[in-house]
């Protein structure tokens, strides 16, 4: 499946497996993401915003608006398929404090 990240400034979209996590298909796709405690979900480095999509999230579904967008880790998210957003905070990024 294909993700729509907007990433300093700009909208693409990039490769997914269906059971890969949201941080491993964006560095595989080239976002240079902060992972600080290596996916391990206890530093927030990788946090990313959500909008209008359907993720699992720490063993749950939850279902994101679209009016509404959620900071999640995304070490610890797995999208359900190719609806919503993904933007990348300048704070999340490799070289970025
Ligand atoms: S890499 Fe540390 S919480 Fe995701």
């Amino acid at each position: 499946m294909k993700i729509r990240v907007v990433f300093q400034g700009e909208e693409f979209r990039i490769a997914a497996g269906a059971c890969d996590s949201l941080a491993l298909a964006l560095r595989r796709g080239g976002v240079p993401l902060r992972m600080d405690c290596g996916g391990t979900g206890s530093c927030k480095t990788c946090s990313v915003r959500i909008a209008g999509a359907t993720i699992i999230y720490q063993g749950g579904t939850l279902r994101i608006p679209e009016s509404e967008s959620w900071m999640v880790r995304s070490c610890q998210t797995v999208l359900t398929g190719e609806n919503g957003s993904v933007e990348v905070p300048a704070s999340s990024l490799e070289n970025e404090d």
